[in-house]
């Protein structure tokens, strides 16, 4: 824990309590009220936890207001441009970069990893065929917790690593599963040939049938997607996953509950909205209609793929997306089609309104992976499973971190109750 030599003071009544501050490498100050309740009976109030610390972390920084986001320090557009998801995924969990030799060991027990338990096969087949991939996804991954069980012992170093690298090694496999599931194809066996983002590739869109080939400008840009969702601080579902993890629940049942919250459309689901928003739009003449509805307060749509709840000017991420974007589009020579001409005349009619300029609302990173995946054949469907696949390596970073405090505690909010005070219960005769 940092420093505490500096004080808060909250007064209320007669009531005057000092409350110890610590100043953290980076962001604002924290007022520690740990012990309010116990020193002046009572509770704080803050919804949505928009300014509550929930734990102290070394894993990952963002300064909303400069638009920066780090990873053990390093900034997010350096790591998209120099380094590669696995390596990503190595600094952090282990808090460095990994030396040659190190790297080289590490890709190699994830690869040797990627294949599931075969009766997992099965398993799959119980879901009906038309299933949400991320349905089918938060299921599966919370039943590796009956297929391997030997790494289910939080309290042993060992068993922890291993179930970690199984989850990273493994949620592309159970991804791409669900895919050609949801589309009534075989599954595609994972091959230790090639990197983490082609073979993901290759088990989504490769078929028994006929060979193919992974086009390396396509998975350099799936790289580059998982690693800018790699981490994202204390999140919803991170946070999920913390406050499951924090009651001594198994790894692999603490990574569904991420997946689970991820699926919403404030959060991971945001990009799979913000296709389907756009093929809704449909043609760029009906843009104004829906600019409208996103600034009528009467209206709860919103347009999604903007705003933040954290970048307050711009969303390092969707900087570097962007680029990729066109990358990926002028490979693909696809201009043309009409969902991404709609999201091209959108975003800039959307930056040139006062009313998103003036609530600080600006593309995020969903806006631009969704136009990518669309380009890459993903279906809509598969936008939020491929972010859940991505994010997991943040998941158990941070579920580790939790298990290594010492001072770690089950989570455990208070309320602000506004019910009925106790009252007599009565017969149903007299109600
Ligand atoms: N379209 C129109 N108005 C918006 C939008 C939007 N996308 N986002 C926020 N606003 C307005 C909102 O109505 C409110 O207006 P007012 O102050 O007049 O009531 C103001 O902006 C502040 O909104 P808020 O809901 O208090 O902001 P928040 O920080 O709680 O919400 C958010 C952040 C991401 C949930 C929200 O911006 C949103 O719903 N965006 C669309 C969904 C989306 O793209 N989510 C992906 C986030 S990035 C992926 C990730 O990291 O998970």
């Amino acid at each position: 824990m940092a420093d505490n030599k500096k004080t808060a003071t909250l007064e209320f009544g007669d009531t005057r309590v000092d409350l110890p501050m610590y100043s953290p490498t980076a962001g604002p100050d924290v007022i520690d009220i740990s012990k309010l309740y116990a020193q002046a009976g009572v509770f704080t109030y803050d919804p949505g936890f928009t300014s509550t610390a929930s734990c102290d972390s070394t894993i990952t920084y963002i300064d909303g207001i400069k638009g920066e986001l780090l990873h053990r320090g390093y900034p997010i557009d350096q790591l998209a441009e120099k380094s590669h998801y696995l390596e990503v995924c190595y600094l952090l969990l282990y808090g460095e970069l990994p030396s040659a030799a190190q790297l080289e060991a590490f890709e190699n027990r994830v690869t040797r990893h990627t294949m599931v338990h075969e009766q997992m096969h099965n398993f799959f087949r119980g879901f009906r065929r038309d299933a949400h991939p991320m349905a089918t996804m938060v299921g599966v991954v919370g039943a590796m917790s009956a297929f391997y069980h030997d790494s289910l012992d939080i309290n042993d170093p060992d068993q922890r690593e291993v179930a970690s690298v199984r989850m990273i090694a493994k949620l592309p496999t159970i991804a791409a599963m669900a895919y050609k599931y949801s589309i009534g194809q075989p599954f595609i066996y994972p091959r230790n040939d090639l990197d983490y983002s082609a073979n993901f590739l290759q088990m989504c869109f490769a078929v028994p049938a006929e060979d193919y080939e992974v086009n390396p400008i396509l998975s350099r840009a799936m790289d580059r997607i998982l690693t800018l969702h790699a981490d994202h601080e204390q999140n919803a579902s991170t946070s999920t996953v913390r406050l499951a993890g924090s009651s001594g629940a198994n790894p692999f049942a603490c990574i569904a509950a991420g997946i689970a919250c991820l699926w919403g459309p404030s959060h991971g689901g945001a990009n799979q909205a913000c296709l389907e928003m756009l093929k809704e739009i449909g043609t760029p003449d009906r843009i104004p209609e829906f600019i409208a509805r996103a600034k009528d307060k009467e209206d709860p749509f919103r347009l999604m793929g903007f705003g933040h709840r954290v970048y307050k000017n711009f969303d390092p991420r969707a900087k570097v997306m962007k680029q990729s974007a066109d990358e990926v589009l002028d490979l693909l020579g696809v201009e043309d089609n009409p969902v991404l001409q709609v999201a091209k005349e959108l975003e800039a009619a959307a930056l040139a309104d006062p009313y998103f300029a003036d609530k600080k609302l600006f593309p995020n990173v969903d806006f631009y992976s969704g136009i990518i995946l669309e380009a890459m054949g993903f279906p809509t469907s598969m936008f939020t499973p491929i972010f859940a696949l991505s994010r997991t390596v943040g998941w158990i970073s941070q579920w580790k971190e939790m298990l290594g405090d010492p001072g770690q505690k089950i989570g455990r909010p208070r309320q602000l109750y506004l019910g009925e005070t106790m009252r007599n219960y009565v017969d149903v005769e007299d109600r």
